[in-house]
């Protein structure tokens, strides 16, 4: 069967529908951090899905020119239903890694990869990416792992941690970020915080300080670099980078009041 990226969604999409976990499976889903519904999720997010593929599809060109006659192998931290890693096999990788901490995610994404007929191009690691210890070094590193704030999930330990067993020259994506902070006072005003630049990766332990005043709400949206010209902004895609807004007391950790 010849695989494109519209007949990869449609067979997702089609997974997804007719799944259910069992209730026993389904209460023990729910205690992980992310359960399967997470995963489907954003394995049903077409446009964000396309983006990456787009992304994938030109930075294996580049590995290819970068690393010429060598097998490609990637590896996809956080995989969920395992879409991301497909798509880079059907861009022309060699090998996929996935590596899911949920291991009903993970027994259903491998389900998948079987549905696709590409088990023999993958292999799957039920295990935490920040904490992983891999046998090989890998030519692309993906990893969907984002909220916008970077503090409810995983992608910069995740990145810091893989960073060693990639390969020199190797591309990481998404590759960049820009983030945009807004606080919206009591009087209206909009006071303009910090931009975080492209090709910075946001430092977990930075700080963003906050003008003291009553009933102020922060926002946060961004743009995010995925590979080369291909970008996602805020609002663009149902499950990714999406705006997060805050209200006073609800402020995230990265944020602190100046005194
Ligand atoms: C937002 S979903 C995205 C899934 C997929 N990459 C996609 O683009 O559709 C993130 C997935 O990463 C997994 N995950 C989050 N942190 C992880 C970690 N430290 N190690 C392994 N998996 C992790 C979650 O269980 C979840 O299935």
């Amino acid at each position: 069967m010849t695989m494109d990226f519209d007949k990869l969604q449609q067979t997702l999409s089609a997974a997804i529908a007719t799944s259910r976990l069992r209730d026993a499976e389904s209460l023990s889903d729910k205690q992980s951090k992310l359960p399967l519904s997470d995963a489907f999720f954003c394995g049903e997010d077409t446009l964000k899905n396309k983006r990456f593929y787009e992304a994938l599809m030109h930075a294996i060109k580049d590995i290819q020119a970068r690393f010429p006659n060598e097998k490609i192998r990637v590896v996809d931290a956080g995989s969920g239903t395992g879409v991301l890693g497909a798509l880079a096999l059907i861009a022309w990788a060699d090998y996929v890694s996935f590596i899911e901490a949920n291991p009903y995610t993970l027994s259903w994404s491998q389900k998948f990869i079987e549905k696709l007929w590409l088990s023999d191009r993958s292999e799957f690691y039920c295990e935490d990416a920040t904490e992983i210890v891999l046998p090989e070094k890998y030519h692309l590193l993906i990893s969907e792992t984002i909220t916008i704030d970077f503090t409810r999930e995983d992608f910069h330990n995740i990145i810091n941690h893989l960073k060693q067993f990639i390969l020199p020259e190797a591309i990481i994506i998404p590759e960049a970020f820009d983030i945009n902070f807004t606080q919206k006072m009591q009087d209206n005003t909009i006071v303009q915080h910090e931009t975080i630049s492209r090709n910075s990766l946001w430092h977990l332990g930075q700080h963003i300080e906050l003008i003291q005043d009553e009933t102020q709400i922060l926002e946060i949206s961004g743009e995010a670099q995925i590979y080369g010209n291909t970008y996602i902004s805020s609002g663009e895609t149902m499950s990714f980078f999406n705006t997060m807004s805050y209200s006073r007391d609800d402020i995230s950790d990265i944020f602190v009041w100046a005194k």
